[in-house]
């Protein structure tokens, strides 16, 4: 079931032990997961992991899937929001091998859905229409979602754009109403461990070793 996931390799390693907590947000964010584990499967809402780029986001969202996975054996399925309308799109191709419901069933049917980097695409009509019918199947068959986005709901003081600016005012409403808001702040934790890793090699080579 594990295999069958879709978890990249890339997040394989990550579980609920090894997310260090760094700023108070994380921290928050960190509790709320152990919270929704203990919770499942009585729980009727699922999350969106708000926040830059390295906080711990799509981590945090796959420790959630492997434990739901091992403790409970439930069908769980990670997609990245990108690669789902690319593989959507694929399908429309007439020497496809899969339709498109070949690929949304899945997605549809999931116990447990993360869908990664929401709002990451360009918002094209199709694009929301195709959020908001996975999104709504989803939400009426009472099926848990946990989403990621690197958009958040205010513009912040250089103007970027928000999630309601990527997926619409109606989608982030529905977004409101099916999940529990978790902001992430925090640095880059990829950068962290790169310039850790510098500042060691550094000391490592003014002790002459
Ligand atoms: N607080 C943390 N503790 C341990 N590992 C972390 C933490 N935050 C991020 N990571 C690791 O850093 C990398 C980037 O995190 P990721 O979850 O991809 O961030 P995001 O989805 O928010 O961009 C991953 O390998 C992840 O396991
Ligand atoms: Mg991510």
């Amino acid at each position: 079931m594990l295999a069958e996931a879709r978890i990249p390799k890339r997040y394989e390693h990550c579980d609920l032990e090894s997310y260090q907590p760094l700023h108070a947000t994380q921290k928050t964010a960190k509790k709320f997961a152990e919270r929704f584990l203990d919770k499942y499967p009585f729980i009727d809402i699922g999350l969106l992991f708000l926040g830059p780029c390295g906080v711990g986001k799509t981590h945090l969202a796959v420790a959630l899937l492997k434990r739901i996975i091992t403790d409970r054996g439930d069908s769980c399925l990670f997609y990245d929001f990108r690669d789902l309308l690319r593989e959507i799109q694929a399908s429309w191709n007439s020497v496809a091998r899969t339709s498109e419901l070949e690929v949304l069933r899945p997605v549809l049917d999931a116990k447990v859905l993360v869908l990664d980097e929401l709002g990451a695409n360009k918002p094209t009509d199709w694009v929301r229409d195709t959020i908001a019918h996975i999104i709504n199947c989803r939400y009426n068959d009472k099926k848990l979602t946990l989403f990621t986005s690197n958009f958040l709901d205010s513009a912040g003081n250089r103007g970027e754009e928000t999630l309601t600016d990527r997926i619409g005012v109606r989608l982030r409403s529905r977004l409101h109403e099916m999940c529990r808001d978790i902001e992430i702040e925090g640095k880059d934790f990829r950068k962290e461990i790169k310039n850790a890793k510098v500042r060691f090699d550094t000391e490592i080579r003014n002790f002459g070793v």
